[in-house]
């Protein structure tokens, strides 16, 4: 499973992109909003730090304009992947780029019904939202299961990205469940790498190592 930065911070991507493990990017027009620049500007610095998919998303409602975008969006870079929503208009603009060889990323899924229809359409990405599901009383892990099971029985090749996750455990169960991707934020991110016991366990070694090399220096 790769791990993508769900971030449009170039500041977070560097610093974890320096971990050697950063498979790609994935932004929305809110994390863009949040960096109050011009998102050309936001998008390209992305798209000259990372190698793997950023994912761009569109932002016009309707299908001609959003189709339009989209193969503007896509003209920044080889790497970009561009985000449509899954609404009757962003299947249109979406099977209309896949058809000029667009890869897309179908954003805002919440079913396994929704995830048919992205995958139905030749999407590269499918982003079902974990956490957004969980919070309306609903089971997200349960609905990505139930997608990653069903393009496994169905042969679709569309790779399926959980997003909206909240905490590592999300991460653990998007593994277990077969997703191809799971995207997070920075926050989440530096959360995987932690554990008490790697804490501990360090200081240890190198307290012990400190000590060995002091007594050295007592008996010379
Ligand atoms: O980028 C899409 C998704 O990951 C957003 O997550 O935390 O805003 O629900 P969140």
């Amino acid at each position: 499973m790769k791990l993508f930065l769900d971030t449009a911070n170039i500041e977070e991507i560097r610093e974890i992109n320096r971990w050697g493990v950063l498979g790609g990017v994935t932004t929305n027009p809110s994390l863009v909003a949040k960096e109050a620049e011009d998102p050309d500007r936001v998008w390209k610095e992305i798209l000259a730090e990372v190698d793997g998919p950023i994912s761009l998303e569109t932002t016009q409602p309707e299908a001609d304009g959003m189709y339009e975008e989209g193969v503007r969006l896509s003209q920044m870079a080889d790497h970009a992947v561009v985000k449509v929503p899954m609404t009757p208009d962003g299947l249109m603009a979406g099977k209309r780029l896949v058809a000029d060889g667009i890869r897309i990323n179908v954003t805002l899924v919440f079913s396994p019904a929704q995830a048919i229809l992205a995958a139905e359409i030749g999407a590269y990405i499918v982003s079902p939202f974990i956490g957004r599901i969980d919070d309306v009383a609903s089971d997200g892990m349960e609905a990505l299961r139930k997608i990653c099971d069903i393009y496994e029985v169905q042969g679709y090749e569309t790779n399926v990205l959980a997003a909206s996750l909240r905490h590592p455990m999300h991460i653990v169960d998007a593994a277990l469940a077969g997703a191809d991707i799971a995207t997070m934020p920075y926050s989440v991110f530096k959360q995987l790498v932690k554990h008490p016991l790697t804490d501990l366990g360090m200081d240890k070694f190198l307290q012990d190592w400190k000590a060995l090399q002091e007594g050295l220096e007592k008996g010379a």
